[in-house]
């Protein structure tokens, strides 16, 4: 994600579901470096919105993630971490559920050149997260869905390859990205860059002490 706010120099993106900020971060990262832009964190931090019930092969799992986590020292955790490394400019949380969100953009008529949904996975919340924030997709603009190999997520991830174009859907890190072209040429263009990147993110990952991407590099 950092690498796709940088190659296209995107000013505004927005992270459902934050938890720790590992989405979060290195979108507000490449804004600070890369392109001056902001990205909006989207999480209510509550246990109330984080129970899913949808997954019945890992319900105990979810319900015990659930027990364990401190919600709201998260929160501060996350607050602290823009303070300490000097991202409170280039990020924007909102603490509330994507569906209340949602007036801000409204009121603020703000559309967006990057969505990433990966907030709560049950089938009505996912399928609400891209009926709400598919409309505030910038024209040219990239959707990125987690998790696409739960059984629950799979109706948004449907949805969203109808309506999008589809560019990667990486099974093995159980992930798509999608984009809004505007045209022929654009779909190509993106189609190119975007899987150049994904292939780029796959081998500095594997080769961690051989970092290629150039924001890590700038960190270096
Ligand atoms: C899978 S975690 C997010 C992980 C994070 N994106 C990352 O890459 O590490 C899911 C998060 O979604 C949040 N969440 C649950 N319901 C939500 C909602 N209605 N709107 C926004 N976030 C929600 C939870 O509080 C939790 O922090």
């Amino acid at each position: 994600m950092a690498e796709l706010i940088r190659t296209f120099e995107m000013k505004l993106t927005v992270d459902i579901g934050v938890y720790r900020g590992r989405s979060l971060f290195p979108q507000a990262l490449s804004h600070r470096e890369c392109s001056g832009g902001i990205a909006i964190g989207i999480d209510p931090w509550s246990a109330a919105y984080a129970k899913q019930c949808d997954n019945d092969a890992i319900q105990a799992e979810l319900d015990s993630w659930i027990q364990k986590t401190d919600f709201e020292g998260l929160y501060h955790d996350v607050c602290a971490h823009l303070i300490k490394f000097n991202l409170t400019a280039h990020c924007r949380l909102v603490r509330n559920s994507s569906a209340d969100a949602l007036a801000l953009f409204e009121q603020e008529n703000i559309f967006c050149d990057m969505v990433h949904i990966d907030g709560n996975h049950d089938t009505q919340p996912v399928m609400a997260d891209l009926a709400n924030y598919l409309p505030r997709l910038a024209p040219g603009g990239i959707l990125i869905l987690d998790d696409t190999s739960w059984s629950s997520v799979k109706p948004a991830f449907d949805l969203a390859a109808s309506k999008l174009d589809l560019i990667i859907h990486d099974q093995e890190r159980d992930y798509a990205v999608l984009s809004k072209s505007r045209s022929l040429l654009e779909k190509l263009h993106r189609v190119t860059q975007v899987r150049r990147l994904h292939r780029q993110a796959i081998s500095a990952a594997a080769c961690p002490d051989k970092p290629s991407l150039a924001v890590v590099r700038r960190f270096a």
